[in-house]
């Protein structure tokens, strides 16, 4: 038995009190992976964004709404868990500022600078103990091994599942499981439960017994 945690969903980075970067991810990823999990008898913590699916009852959830927020409470969690699948798909870019009142139309264009918030996969994996590991995701349109790769060396990652944009708010996905030698472990098409489940075997089998 192990103990995972997933983060999941999408994250929010305000404007002002009422408008809101984020992406389109729904969660189901996040939540699929923590049924795998459950089923193949770990113990499952999540943290996620605002999404509509529900998790498994058995998974201690956390709710969060910022990367800054998702961070945090992965920091806080990490040490007590055995590893990390980082589902989410925390939004990359914030407001360099936030205004504390709703922005009024100018009828002009609205500049807006962003700056980019912390990769939570990354600081993570940089702070593994030994026997921990972290899964990444990548989604990419073009060279999505090539990419999934270097971005799997980039974040420290054990293991980088490979997926494209129609994952996106689907029930289904396309997914290339990579090894951290950059070789592929698995090919998979199906529902994000059979996904899932094939992500959870891979890592029964290539990082769990490491340790
Ligand atoms: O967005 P990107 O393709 O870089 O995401 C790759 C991996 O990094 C995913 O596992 C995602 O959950 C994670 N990530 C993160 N924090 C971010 C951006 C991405 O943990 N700010």
């Amino acid at each position: 038995m192990a103990r995972i945690l997933i983060t999941s969903g999408p994250t929010r980075q305000y404007l002002d009190p009422v408008r809101y970067l984020t992406n389109a991810s729904s969660g189901r990823m996040g939540a699929a992976l923590a049924e795998a999990a459950l089923r193949a008898g770990h113990q499952v913590s999540i943290v996620s964004g605002p999404v509509h699916v529900d998790y498994p009852q058995q998974a201690e959830v956390y709710p969060v709404e910022t990367t800054d927020q998702m961070l945090e409470v992965v920091q806080k969690l990490f040490p007590s868990h055995d590893g990390l699948i980082g589902a989410a798909a925390p939004c990359d870019y914030m407001p360099h500022r936030v205004s504390s009142a709703k922005l009024a139309k100018s009828g002009r264009p609205l500049q807006l600078e962003l700056i980019e918030t912390p990769d939570v996969v990354a600081t993570v994996a940089q702070a593994k103990k030994s026997g921990q590991w972290v899964v990444g995701f990548a989604l990419e349109t073009e060279d999505q091994r090539f990419r999934a790769i270097v971005k799997m060396q980039k974040k420290c990652c054990d293991m980088m599942v490979s997926n494209g944009p129609s994952a996106i708010d689907s029930a289904d996905n396309e997914v290339e499981i990579l090894a951290a030698d950059g070789q592929t472990i698995a090919h998979v098409t199906g529902s994000k439960q059979d996904v899932a489940s094939e992500i959870m075997n891979s890592i029964e089998k290539h990082l769990m017994s490491r340790s």
